[in-house]
């Protein structure tokens, strides 16, 4: 067994005695359920010691708020569950208290030491978000034993269908900070604050699509901006590669069919002039895009570079080139991209992977014969710009967009709002 075990059983009466014997063997006070008594001097000021007094205010509003199967929030105890682990705990532990394993609990749950409470409650007015709430006995803290509560609550909330969880931790609880931060996928808290709260992801796929993006340069302003965006674009492309951005050419060509229906697919970026008033690419002409491009030339070109957080997105109209271009640029692809431009027919059902080899055979011998022989469909495109547009992210949300349009006397320049 690796880590400790824990287990959250939901909070019945028996367990309830425990947990209030915990806590007051326990110097630190209860976060989950209320502290304070009849006589202390304000609410939120925490007791310095239990008293009998308080002990029971803190058991009845457990009684009418957790023990209740009406309330929304649902109250568990926290159990130690791995013989080693508590053993472990309870040499170490400074207050330990009367909280030994007592066998099987209420109902048949499992051997266990109570070492806290956990809670799950709804927001109110954020409809799918749960805040979860946990107090452990002092012995049992940073020992890893908060992380697998969180762990657990989080399944829980995952199956109770909620989307988002409500955590607050304190900044020097490292283990909690990295379990909220990369597990549960929640921003870096501002710099100077002292307790990290967070609504956090409980979507896995969220959580991986939420990391923190990374910062760059702000693009000029526009009276410092080059006259066209030419000059630009190279810079950036020239940074994107000292940068070591993987496939800095990889563009999203966004076309729309003669029924007016969107289409999008990446292809490889082939040259931008010096203005940036021409952005080249190469394809079928028989291929969907290509008949989209017939029946409609307007089309928009992204390129998106995630480790500098930039973007960059141009729309216009495409025309088609020449055979010569056609072949010119045929006659710089590797042959093994050679080859793949002539197999099989882009887009169409393929059958089998053996109706794909034999294609794919039949398209090699042509290139040993013939290298320089073109497809017929080859066809390198020229997407004329009518917009360019800088995007520069920026970790704090203070994102900058440089916009330039083109018209009949040059290039406009303007800042957008992000
Ligand atoms: C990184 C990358 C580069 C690509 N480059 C090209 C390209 O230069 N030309 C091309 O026709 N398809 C390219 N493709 C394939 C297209 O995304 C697409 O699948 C194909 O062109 C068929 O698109 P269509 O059915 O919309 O015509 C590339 C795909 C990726 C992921």
């Amino acid at each position: 067994m690796t880590g400790p075990r824990v287990a959250l059983r939901p909070l019945d009466v028996p367990l309830l005695e425990r947990l209030v014997d915990v806590a007051r063997a326990d110097a630190a006070p209860p976060e989950v359920g209320p502290v304070t008594g009849p006589g202390d001097p304000s609410p939120d000021a925490p007791p310095q010691r239990w008293t009998d007094a308080r002990v029971d205010a803190f058991r009845a509003w457990h009684r009418a708020e957790s023990l209740d199967p009406d309330r929304a929030g649902r109250t568990f105890a926290v159990l130690l569950t791995a013989p080693p682990a508590a053993a472990d705990v309870r040499n170490g532990a400074p207050a330990g208290g009367p909280d030994g394993p007592r066998g099987p609990a209420a109902g048949g749950e499992p051997c266990g030491e109570v070492i806290g409470a956990a809670r799950l409650t709804p927001v109110p007015g954020e409809a799918g978000t749960v805040e979860a709430g946990l107090w452990l006995a002092r012995g049992h803290r940073a020992r890893g034993h908060g992380g697998a509560v969180v762990r657990a609550l989080r399944d829980l909330a995952r199956a109770d269908g909620a989307h988002r969880l409500l955590a607050t931790t304190t900044v020097d609880n490292e283990a909690s900070r990295r379990l909220l931060t990369t597990e549960l996928g929640a921003h870096p808290l501002p710099p100077g604050a002292t307790t990290l709260t967070v609504r956090a992801h409980l979507s896995p796929a969220a959580v991986l699509l939420s990391r923190p993006a990374p910062a760059g340069q702000a693009p000029p302003f526009p009276g410092e901006a080059p006259d066209t965006p030419g000059p630009l674009v190279l810079r950036w492309l020239r940074e994107a590669a000292d940068a070591g951005v993987g496939a800095l050419q990889a563009a999203t060509l966004a076309t729309v069919d003669g029924d007016g229906n969107p289409d999008a697919r990446v292809l490889v970026l082939r040259d931008v002039s010096p203005d940036g008033a021409s952005w080249t690419f190469a394809t079928d002409r028989g291929s969907p895009k290509g008949r989209q491009l017939a029946a409609n030339p307007g089309a928009a070109l992204t390129l998106h570079w995630p480790e500098q957080a930039r973007q960059l997105r141009v729309r216009g109209k495409v025309t088609a080139g020449s055979r010569e271009e056609a072949a010119a640029e045929f006659r710089t692809r590797s042959p093994a991209a050679r080859v793949a431009a002539r197999t099989g027919h882009q887009s169409e059902a393929l059958t089998s992977d053996d109706a794909y080899r034999e294609a794919e055979a039949a398209a090699r011998a042509t290139v040993s014969e013939t290298p320089d022989a073109v497809p017929a469909g080859h066809t390198v495109y020229t997407l004329h710009a009518g917009e360019v547009e800088f995007w520069q992210g920026s970790p704090d949300r203070f994102h900058q967009r440089l916009h330039y349009r083109r018209t009949d006397d040059g290039w406009n320049r303007r800042r957008l709002w992000p």
